[in-house]
């Protein structure tokens, strides 16, 4: 089996000036450090895992302060949204050739909060996550369900209509992307950069109660979906692609319960919002991360 490398991403949401995040690099760039000696001694003494990867979403102004103060840091810089064509008349949309060009990694997409406040669809996010990995992101897509989609016992179902759009998309013909078909499961999709595959998706999955809410689910429910998530993109995209998705999961998750969750076999790193948001508790979250 494929070792995935573990996943930490902070969603910042709708926080955070450009000189906020130069702050924020500041405290980072401090805290990591001390961390790194201490690391540097646990290695030397054999202990310590692989170094996850650590990734900051900022709101778009920031991104490119983001690039600039966290890139020395070996943190990547992701967006948390992007439209689904590259140019044309959509005033005020930011598409993903423009984030790459800003030295973007990744793209957030269909977070729960862009389907519920900004009406995105399955059809859509499942576009956007095609756009996005031609033009060299990697996507992270959320999924997850409501609180009476859970109590209704309709959680996999809603995993399987989110999921099925967006592997749908990533093998359907008339694209450019790969003919549907056994023979193809495992084959790069036509037109990608040539360091990306399929297999460079992301999937977040985050029962939207759990958002903020405190609330968190539990590692087993969670595991739950995230084994489900990854059956889904084993028998879409193969065996092999399916062994190299990233699967995080999202919702309320702080620095003292990020292990429960990546302890998990098909839970891959966590996506982060409000304790991703100080230096000392994404750094915390790191920490946790690597010992885990
Ligand atoms: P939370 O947000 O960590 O604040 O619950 C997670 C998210 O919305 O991605």
């Amino acid at each position: 089996m494929t070792t995935r490398r573990m996943l930490i991403a902070g969603n910042w949401k709708m926080n955070k000036t450009v000189l906020e995040t130069a702050a924020f690099a500041a405290e980072l760039a401090g805290r990591l450090g001390q961390e790194k000696s201490a690391g540097d001694r646990a290695s030397a003494d054999g202990q310590g895992g692989s170094e996850p990867e650590a990734l900051i979403c900022p709101p778009f102004p920031a991104l490119s302060e983001a690039g600039r103060v966290l890139a020395p840091l070996g943190v990547a810089v992701g967006a948390q949204t992007m439209h689904e064509q590259d140019s044309g008349a959509f005033t005020g949309e930011v598409s993903a050739p423009m984030l790459a060009e800003l030295g973007c990694q990744y793209v957030i997409l269909g977070h729960s909060e862009r389907r519920q406040f900004f009406a995105e669809t399955d059809a859509a996010v499942a576009r956007k996550a095609v756009a996005a990995l031609r033009a060299g992101l990697r996507p992270i897509v959320c999924v997850g369900e409501t609180l009476e989609e859970r109590e209704a016992g309709l959680t996999a179902a809603v995993i399987d209509r989110q999921m099925g759009s967006v592997l749908t998309a990533l093998t359907a013909p008339g694209t450019g992307n790969a003919p549907v078909g056994d023979s193809t499961k495992d084959q790069p999709l036509t037109g990608l950069p040539a360091e990306l595959s399929r297999a460079e998706l992301v999937i977040a999955y985050e029962p939207i109660w759990a958002i903020g809410t405190g609330r968190s689910s539990s590692a087993a429910d969670a595991q739950e979906v995230c084994g489900r998530i990854r059956d889904l993109t084993r028998s879409e995209l193969g065996a092999e692609s399916a062994d190299r998705v990233r699967i995080l999961y999202g919702g309320s998750v702080k620095p003292d319960n990020l292990a429960t969750y990546v302890a998990e076999p098909d839970i891959d790193g966590a996506l982060v919002g409000g304790a991703s948001l100080s230096a000392a508790s994404f750094a915390a979250l790191l920490t946790a991360a690597r010992e885990a």
